[in-house]
C-alpha cells in the first residue's frame, strides 16, 4: 500500500523533475524557451553591433562612456567569461553523469557562427547615469539551432544585460578546449521589475581595496544588479581624499595611505558605468561624522564621547554642530570639490541622516539642548542647504528615513528616501508620497546574525549579552531575502513610488577577507527578487525553491569561476542530485 506521505512525495518528485531548469539564466528572464540541440562556440564567431563588425578584444577597457566602446567592452568580457572562466558544471550534474549532459565531440559539431547585436535607440547621457527608470534595460535574445544568435535591446545597458544571459548559456567541455551550449534553439524576452537594484558597501568602518569594490561590481553585473551605494565616510574613518582639504583624509583615515584618491574614485565609477552599474556615494551626516574631528575638532560635538550609547549608536560618536557657520563653510568647500567629480557618472548623492542622537547638541556650546523643538528647525535648515548644493551639482539627493519620519524634516519631491527601520517603513514613507529604496533590516542587512562585535567584561555584561547575538539577529539567509517583496502589502499608488532595494553590507565585522562570502550568493537572491519577482510569469504562481535553488547554485559556481568567493548554496551532494532529494515535503 502506498502511504499518503509516499504519494505526496512522488507528486513532489514528479513536479520537481518537470520543473528542472532548462538552464540557469539568473535572474530568471520574463520569458524563456530553450531546446536540446548543442552548438559549439569559438573565437571565430562573427559579432556585429548595428551592422558593424566587432572585434573580440580580451581585456578591452572603454575609455569613454560611449555606446560602441561600452558594447565592445561587454562583448569582450562576455567571450572572456566563456573562454577564460572555463566553467565545467560537474558539480551540477549527477555523479559520473556529466558526459550525458555534454555534447559528443565525435559527431559533426554545429557551431554558433554569428552574434548580431541590434540596439534600437540611441543612448543619451542619462543612459550612463540614470535616475531610477530612466534607462530601458530590456533585451531579447535568440539563438537558432542553425547557429545564429541575435541580441536586441533599446539601450547599450540592455545589451550588457543580454550578454550576461548569453554567457550563462555556455559551458566548457570537460574533455578539452571546447565551449558549447546544449540549449539551442533559445528565445528570451526580458526586462526588470524594479529599476533600482543595489548593494550598499561600507568602506568607512573597514578598509577595502579598490579591487574589492570592482570585484563586487563584477558580481553585480553578472546578477544584473545596477547600483552600488558606497558609504564612503563615517565616524570610524574618512578614507576619501578631498584635494582642497587634504588634512581630512590624512588625519581621518585609519592609516594615512588607506585612502581613495580622486583618480581611484573616478576609476571605480567608470568601471561601474562600463558594466551598467551606477556607483554613487554617501557622506553620512550630521551624525556618523566623528572622523572629521581628527582634522577639524571645532566642527564636531561628542567625538568618542562615553558612554557612547548616550550619544550615538556605536563608537566613536561624533556629530556636526547644527548651528555653526564653520560647518557650513566646510561642507561648501567639501561639496565644491567632490560633487563635480562624481556627478558625471551617477545621478544620485546620499547625504546620510540616520541615527542622529539629540543628546549630541547638549554638548554644543552654541545650542546646549536636546529638545526637538530647538533642533528640528536647525536640522531643516541644514538639510535644505546641503540638498540645494547636491541639486546645484546636477545630482538628486538621497536621505535615510529618519530625516523625514523621526525629525519631520520636509524634503523636496525629488528626494529619494532610503528605508531601513523595519516592516512598516516602506508603507509609511510611500503613504506620505516619498520615493523609496527598500533596505528593510529584517531582510536586507547582510551583516546581521553573525554575533556581537561589542566586547563585554566578565560579570553582568557577559551574562546580559550571552549568547552574544547582534542587534539584528538572525542571519538573513538567501531564502528569506528572496521571499521579501518590497511592494508587498502596498496600494498600486504606493507601489509606484518604490524604486527598488539595496542590500546592505555594514562593515563592523566585514573586510576584504570575508566580503565575497557575505555578499554572495545572497545579493544574487535579492537580484532575482528585484529583476524577476517571485511570481513566475509563465504560471502566475510563486516560483518554488525546488526550481530556484539549482539555478542559484549554478550562478554561484559561475561567480566562483570568475574569482568571486561566494558562499555555497548547498553541498555538492545536493547540487548533483535531483532538487527533491534535498527537500522536505510537507
Ligand atoms: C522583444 O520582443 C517583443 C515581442 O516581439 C517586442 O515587443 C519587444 O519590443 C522586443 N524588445 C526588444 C528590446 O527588442
Ligand atoms: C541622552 O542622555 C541621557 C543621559 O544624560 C540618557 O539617559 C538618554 O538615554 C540619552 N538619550 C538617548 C536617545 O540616547
Ligand atoms: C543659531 O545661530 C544663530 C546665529 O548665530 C543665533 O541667532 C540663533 O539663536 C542660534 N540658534 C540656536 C537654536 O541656538
Ligand atoms: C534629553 O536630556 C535629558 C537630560 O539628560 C534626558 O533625560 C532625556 O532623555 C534626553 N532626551 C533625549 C531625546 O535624548
Ligand atoms: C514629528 O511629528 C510627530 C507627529 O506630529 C511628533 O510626534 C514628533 O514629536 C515630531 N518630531 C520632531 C522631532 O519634531
Ligand atoms: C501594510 O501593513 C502594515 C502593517 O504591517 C499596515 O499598517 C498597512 O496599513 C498595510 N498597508 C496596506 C496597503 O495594506
Ligand atoms: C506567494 O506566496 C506568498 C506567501 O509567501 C503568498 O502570500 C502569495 O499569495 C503567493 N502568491 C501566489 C500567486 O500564490
Amino acid at each position: 500500500m502506498i502511504s499518503p506521505f509516499t504519494q505526496l512525495f512522488s507528486v513532489v518528485l514528479l513536479v520537481a523533475s518537470l520543473l528542472l531548469p532548462v538552464s540557469a539564466i539568473w535572474p530568471a528572464p520574463n520569458s524563456y524557451t530553450a531546446g536540446t540541440s548543442a552548438l559549439f562556440l569559438n573565437q571565430n564567431i562573427l559579432v556585429t553591433y548595428n551592422g558593424r563588425f566587432m572585434q573580440y578584444n580580451p581585456g578591452y577597457i572603454p575609455w569613454n562612456s560611449d555606446s560602441t566602446q561600452i558594447v565592445t567592452g561587454g562583448v569582450s568580457r562576455a567571450l572572456s567569461a566563456i573562454f577564460q572562466d572555463n566553467f565545467v558544471p560537474w558539480m551540477l550534474k549527477g555523479r559520473r553523469q556529466l558526459s550525458e549532459f555534454e555534447p559528443s565531440l565525435q559527431k559533426g559539431q554545429k557551431w554558433l557562427k554569428t552574434l548580431q547585436i541590434v540596439q534600437t535607440s540611441k543612448d543619451t547621457t542619462a543612459t550612463f547615469k540614470p535616475l531610477a527608470g530612466e534607462v530601458d534595460e530590456s533585451y531579447n535574445l535568440t539563438i537558432s539551432a542553425g547557429g545564429d544568435a541575435k541580441l536586441t535591446a533599446v539601450s547599450s545597458t540592455g545589451v550588457l544585460r543580454g550578454l550576461e544571459s548569453f554567457v550563462q548559456l555556455f559551458y566548457k567541455h570537460s574533455a578539452g578546449p571546447f565551449h558549447y551550449t546544449p540549449y539551442a534553439p533559445v528565445a528570451i524576452q526580458d526586462s526588470p521589475k524594479f529599476a533600482h537594484r543595489g548593494i550598499l558597501i561600507d568602506v568607512a568602518r573597514s578598509w577595502f581595496e579598490v579591487s574589492d569594490i570592482t570585484r563586487t561590481i563584477d558580481g553585480m553585473a553578472m546578477n544584473k544588479l545596477n547600483v552600488l551605494h558606497v558609504h564612503v565616510t563615517d565616524s570610524q574613518s574618512w578614507p576619501l581624499e578631498i584635494p582642497s582639504m587634504p588634512e581630512v583624509a590624512r588625519k581621518g583615515a585609519y592609516r594615512p595611505d588607506l585612502t581613495y584618491s580622486p583618480h581611484e574614485i573616478d576609476y571605480i565609477q567608470r568601471y561601474g558605468v562600463n558594466r551598467g552599474v551606477s556607483v554613487y556615494f554617501e557622506i553620512d551626516m550630521p551624525g556618523h561624522i566623528g572622523s572629521v574631528a581628527e582634522s577639524h575638532p571645532e566642527l564636531i560635538v561628542a567625538y568618542n564621547e562615553q558612554p557612547y550609547w548616550w550619544w550615538c549608536a556605536e563608537p566613536p560618536c561624533g556629530a556636526f554642530k547644527l548651528n555653526d557657520s564653520r560647518v557650513d563653510d566646510f561642507l561648501g568647500k567639501l561639496f565644491d570639490d567632490l560633487l563635480p567629480r562624481v556627478a558625471p557618472y551617477s545621478a544620485y548623492f546620499h547625504t546620510g541622516g540616520d541615527e542622529l542622537n539629540a543628546n549630541d547638541s547638549m554638548l554644543d556650546e552654541g545650542i546646549r539642548s536636546n529638545e526637538s523643538t530647538v533642533l528640528q528647525p536647525l536640522l531643516q535648515k541644514f538639510i535644505d542647504t546641503q540638498h540645494a548644493r547636491v541639486r546645484k551639482a546636477g545630482l538628486t539627493p538621497i536621505t535615510w528615513e529618519e530625516i523625514p519620519i523621526d525629525w519631520n524634516v520636509t524634503v523636496g519631491k525629488d528626494v529619494v528616501v532610503q528605508a531601513w527601520l523595519g516592516d512598516e517603513s516602506v508603507s509609511t514613507l510611500t503613504g506620505k508620497g516619498h520615493k523609496v529604496i527598500d533596505s528593510n533590516y529584517n531582510f536586507y542587512y547582510l551583516d546581521c546574525g553573525r554575533g556581537q562585535w561589542i566586547t563585554q567584561d566578565n560579570g553582568a555584561a557577559y551574562d546580559a549579552f550571552y549568547p552574544f547575538g547582534d542587534w539584528c539577529d538572525p542571519f538573513k539567509n538567501w531564502r528569506l531575502i528572496y521571499s521579501h517583496d518590497p511592494v508587498h502589502n502596498l496600494t498600486a499608488e504606493q507601489a509606484k513610488l518604490v524604486l527598488g532595494g539595496e542590500v546592505a553590507v555594514w562593515a563592523e565585522t566585514i573586510d576584504p577577507m570575508n566580503l565575497d562570502t557575505i555578499i554572495w550568493p545572497r545579493a544574487g537572491a535579492a537580484a532575482e527578487a528585484w529583476w524577476s519577482g517571485r511570481i513566475d510569469p509563465a504560471t502566475g504562481e510563486n516560483r518554488t525553491m525546488l526550481e530556484i535553488t539549482p539555478r542559484l547554485a549554478e550562478v554561484r559556481e559561475r561567480l566562483v569561476a570568475r574569482g568571486i568567493r561566494s558562499s555555497p548554496v548547498q553541498m555538492p551532494f545536493c547540487t548533483q542530485a535531483n532538487p527533491a532529494d534535498c527537500s522536505y515535503p510537507l
